[in-house]
């Protein structure tokens, strides 16, 4: 099942044309490590597509549409499409800095879009394959709303507890629909949702069944997505339901007034979108690559948790409008960061922007490398065998083979590499790898292509260990010895850094600098000689781990979650999608945090809880999220005061917090945080966002009492 269908990487001589995509990010949230996963993993095996001369496009876009877009830009008082032009401007810097490489990156809200979102339905919609009929909803009266099931909040009809989402229960684990939650209300605006029918347009996805069988078994899909399938096709396919009334931020749906394409109908079509508004820019001919019976391939790298909308609902749609199917679809697991889902508490739900605050985007790139397989298991990106892996690998071995050899080759010999190569055995036997190293990053096994190029690296710092060109210098008699010692260390740095360029695209070009020669696939074959190379400058620090510790802090925000990021049908369709038995895989990335353990009465004794009164409080430049707060620890003028950075922005105007009276935990270790300090924490309840209410003890409680 593995790419055997593939064409073949060695001996090819036709040149590939291949269009490649990364899944669209969200337009309301922030670049974060998990979304660079991807972004990574795919740009890797772009450039190497490139490397190879393969003709290859790599497109990608922001998803504006949903209601959790259209809510978040009522919530910041600006226009959806203000909104989504200012998250693009930054996912595109973010990706940029991390040298992804698009060809083009668009808007899923574009004109190209709802052209082509327009045109499939209505090829769909002609050969029968659109249904409609009546549902009924929860709906929100005040708002005028119908609600998607995680803006429904109530009490779990299971056990009974409160304040439970709208489909699923995070206290007993039960699921159910909305409609059975006990004293339901709206999320957006906390009123009571009654029910409401409405007329919903749905995709005859079953109709579909024996060609999404076929593709599945006829193409390359990974082994674990075609067991996923096969049990899909079990339980048996379903209609979908692909409209939403308005109000809603998307697509009017043609001769539908008021009904509006469901975002995941238009997200995977801004694919095609994306790669339309290239070819216009750039002259390319977009029916060569999307036309039934194409010779193009076109691959999708996704995650694990939009398997179903890429593996079933899109070529089903494809087929029904006349387009051609994917060539694969290629998912990956989730990032863990320290062995767990990763956490705005602990500071490792990191942003790519806070990331590049602190440390070389490369490093990020060849540890993801480092770890990536072709299957769906997650990834841990553990910090401190980051710092490890890094400066070991890169720092230690690659870059260490340069710094030993060049200063002799620029001192002594003029720049000059010799003529002859000292040791042709070992000059084979890292020349000849470029073939089994092709393979690895076709099939993106790039975890082992990097483990095969440190042990070639290994063997190259032995080999320049034992000779101890460092010694020979002192003996005027083998001078020519040094040279041709140094030459060959110099040559196969040069052949790693070519196996190693996909990764690491800057470091690739400060060697070309460096080396006086371009960097190209096919030049793993040959080695320099008489050839002239430049003066050898430091090429990469050492990852210092004050850096990732600074980045951590700088990442902690101290309370408040976030609600309905996406539009992704959540955890009850998540948990039945899971494709792996690590559940931490099913991490939302943007949910709360785990329940905590059971404690004993020592441990909560140990927290110092007080009164304390917020005697000012203020926004914090470039912090999203935070309010600075002062905090008054007893009623005297000049009395003990707290500088705390609270996660409150979202809920709260400082000047309506001040002289209010709340609780704090008063001994807390000082936090160091990009800000400044935190010295305690406020407590809060509620879900995040606008839901967020700090504890206010009634008037008479006095600044600096015990809580007991
Ligand atoms: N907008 C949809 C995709 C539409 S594609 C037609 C979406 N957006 S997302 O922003 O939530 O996620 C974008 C991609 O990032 C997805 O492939 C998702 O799996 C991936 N990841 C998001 N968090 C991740 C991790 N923590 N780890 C690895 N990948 C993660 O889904
Ligand atoms: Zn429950």
């Amino acid at each position: 099942m593995q790419s055997n269908s593939l064409p073949s990487t060695s001996t090819e001589t036709k040149k590939r044309k291949i269009l490649v995509t990364c899944a669209l990010p969200y337009a309301n949230g922030s670049i974060h490590l998990g979304h660079l996963l991807e972004h990574i993993q795919t740009d890797i095996w772009v450039r190497f597509q490139r490397m190879r001369g393969n003709e290859t496009y790599f497109v990608c876009a922001d998803d504006a549409h949903g209601t959790p877009i259209m809510l978040k830009a009522q919530e910041l008082g600006v226009t959806p499409e203000e909104m989504i032009a200012g998250i693009r401007d930054e996912h595109m810097r973010d990706f940029n800095d991390f040298h992804i490489s698009f060809d083009n990156y668009h808007s899923t809200h574009s004109d190209e879009n709802k052209a082509f979102a327009e045109e499939i339905y209505n090829k769909l919609h002609a050969k029968g394959h659109i249904k409609t009929r009546t549902i009924s909803q929860l709906y929100d009266p005040e708002k005028g709303m119908f609600l998607p099931d995680r803006f429904v909040k109530g009490t779990c009809p299971k056990c009974k507890s409160e304040d439970e989402n709208g489909d699923s229960c995070d206290n007993c684990g039960a699921t159910y629909s909305p409609t059975e939650v006990i004293n339901p209300r709206s999320v957006v605006s906390g009123a009571t949702p009654v029910l409401k029918d409405s007329e919903h347009y749905f995709f005859d996805l079953p109709a579909f069944e024996q060609m999404l069988k076929d593709w599945t078994t006829g193409g390359s899909l990974q082994e674990e997505m075609a067991n996923k399938l096969s049990e899909w096709f079990d339980s048996g396919l379903k209609q979908w339901d692909i409209s939403r009334d308005a109000p809603y931020f998307g697509f009017e749906i043609p001769n539908a007034p008021g009904k509006f394409f469901y975002v995941w109908l238009d997200a995977p079509i801004g694919y095609m979108g994306s790669f339309k508004n290239l070819c216009d820019r750039e002259n390319i001919d977009f029916d060569s690559y999307w036309k039934e019976n194409s010779d193009a391939e076109l691959y999708h790298f996704i995650g694990k948790d939009i398997i179903y909308f890429h593996s079933l609902f899109w070529p089903a749609m494809l087929e029904g409008s006349g387009y051609r199917k994917p060539t694969s679809v290629y998912a990956h697991g989730f990032v863990t960061v320290n062995g767990a889902k990763m956490s705005k508490s602990k500071g490792t739900f990191i942003k790519g922007r806070t990331y590049l605050d602190h440390l070389n985007p490369e490093y990020l790139r060849y540890y993801y490398a480092a770890k990536l397989t072709n299957r769906i298991d997650d990834l841990d990106l553990n910090l401190e065998d980051f710092a490890q892996r890094v400066n070991s690998d890169l720092v230690g071995k690659v870059v260490n083979i340069a710094s030993r050899c060049a200063s002799f080759i620029t001192k002594r010999f003029d720049g000059m590499l010799s003529a002859t190569i000292d040791n042709q055995a070992l000059a084979d036997e890292v020349t000849s790898a470029g073939d089994r190293l092709a393979e690895l990053y076709e099939n993106r096994e790039f975890g082992k292509a990097m483990r095969e190029i440190m042990a070639l690296a290994d063997k190259v710092n032995e080999y320049i260990a034992v000779k101890e060109p460092w010694q020979l210098i002192k003996d005027d008699t083998k001078q020519q010895e040094v040279q041709d010692i140094c030459s060959l260390g110099i040559n196969l740095f040069r052949t790693l850094m070519i196996y190693l360029k996909p990764v690491l695209p800057v470091l690739a070009e400060t060697t070309q600098g460096f080396l006086n020669n371009e960097l190209l696939w096919e030049g793993h074959k040959t080695l320099l000689t008489s050839h002239k190379i430049n003066k050898f400058k430091a090429l990469l620090q050492r990852v210092d781990m004050d850096k990732i510790n600074a980045m951590t802090d700088a990442s902690v925000e101290s309370l408040g979650g976030e609600v309905a990021k996406d539009e992704k049908p959540k955890k009850k369709k998540a948990k039945k999608e899971k494709v792996t038995d690590n559940s931490a895989a099913l991490a939302d990335p943007l949910g709360a945090d785990p329940i905590a353990p059971e404690i004993q009465f020592d441990d909560f004794a140990k927290i110092d809880l007080r009164i304390a009164k917020i005697v000012k409080a203020e926004h914090v430049e470039g912090a999203d999220k935070l309010l600075r707060l002062e905090l008054a620890l007893d009623s005297k003028e000049n009395g003990e005061t707290r500088q705390v950075f609270a996660g409150i922005k979202s809920a709260y105007q400082p000047e309506d917090l001040e002289g209010k009276l709340t609780v704090m935990v008063a001994n807390l270790a000082p936090r160091k945080m990009r800000f400044g300090m935190s010295e305690g924490m406020v407590l809060a309840a509620g879900p995040g966002g606008k839901d967020l209410w700090i504890m206010n003890p009634e008037e008479g409680a006095q600044p600096g009492m015990k809580v007991k």
